[in-house]
């Protein structure tokens, strides 16, 4: 697994579950332009002020890093921190982009961008299939934040829903192997639900989080959610088929493995309409 460790945190880059080369930078701008939408074209929940520099942290394509600039141009900082080098696609005038790990950053005296109660704001997405120290994570969030200062992160909660809320996945063995897998590795697949939690136990105040239907298919009514829809159906299935090479298959026979992979298929060729998992912006200030 390719990891990175400092001060006691352990992240994994995104290639540990998915590839990182141009079709992968081209389904994470697909997948932003879908939840972006998803939200009503507002990604930004927590009430900045007039910020004057901002983080992303494992901004992948720096896509919203792009898009935070963007939405406050008289900040005067933004910055995109990936352990990837980020590509061509959304560097700008407005946007410095770094390539390391956040950890190790803080910690380098030649990285002054990053000292201690620095930003004005936070941000990240979908660090679901890398962050494996959540809490050291958000503590380390908090640091880098001004007095003032907001965090804001955004994550799924890959936990199938039908129409009315109701799981309907606690049959699902493969389902279940996964989140043993991942938790194996330390990552947290339903790590959305649990932000507000993580954010108020770290100190944070005025915290506050929002719920959305990542939906597999359509939503009637809710046309805001046609693009996620279709995405998902395209793109989420085969990258649960990879996660469960990945995390679950490994602890099995050739056979159980095989089995796993067919109830996948069974279970998601039934999807129904209504079927989603969940997504969560969850935001904070530090006192
Ligand atoms: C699945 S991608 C999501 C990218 C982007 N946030 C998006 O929503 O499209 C997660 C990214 O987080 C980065 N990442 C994970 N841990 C990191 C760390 N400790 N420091 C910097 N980047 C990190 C990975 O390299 C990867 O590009």
């Amino acid at each position: 697994m390719a990891s990175t460790q400092g001060r006691g945190f352990h992240t994994t880059d995104s290639a540990y579950l998915l590839p990182n080369d141009a079709p992968e930078h081209e389904r994470l701008d697909l997948q932003s332009r879908a939840l972006n939408r998803m939200m009503h074209d507002q990604p930004f929940h927590a009430p900045l002020v007039h910020p004057e520099r901002i983080l992303e942290v494992g901004c992948g394509t720096g896509v919203m890093t792009a898009y935070l600039a963007a939405a406050y141009p008289n900040a005067k900082d933004v910055i995109g921190v990936d352990l990837s080098e980020v590509p061509q696609t959304h560097r700008n005038g407005r946007v410095t982009f770094v390539q390391g790990d956040i950890f190790k950053l803080v910690q380098d005296p030649d990285s002054p961008a990053f000292a201690p109660n620095s930003f004005d704001h936070l941000y990240s997405r979908l660090l679901t299939c890398g962050m494996t120290d959540w809490r050291g994570y958000i503590a380390q969030a908090k640091e880098l934040v001004k007095p003032g200062g907001w965090v804001e992160l955004q994550e799924l909660e890959a936990i199938f829903y039908d129409h009315d809320r109701q799981r309907i996945d606690e049959d699902w063995t493969w389902h279940k192997d996964i989140f043993a897998g991942a938790r194996k590795v330390g990552l947290e697949m339903d790590v959305g639900r649990k932000l507000e939690g993580y954010l108020k136990d770290a100190g944070f105040v005025d915290v506050e989080s929002r719920f959305y239907r990542w939906m597999y298919g359509k939503w009637p009514g809710h046309p805001e959610t046609d693009l996620i829809g279709e995405y998902s159906l395209k793109h989420c299935l085969p990258i649960i088929d990879l996660t469960y090479d990945k995390v679950a298959a490994p602890n099995k026979t050739a056979d159980e493995a095989e089995m796993g992979r067919q109830t996948i298929r069974e279970h998601m060729s039934i999807i129904e309409r209504g079927t989603h998992q969940g997504f969560h912006a969850a935001w904070g200030r530090k006192p």
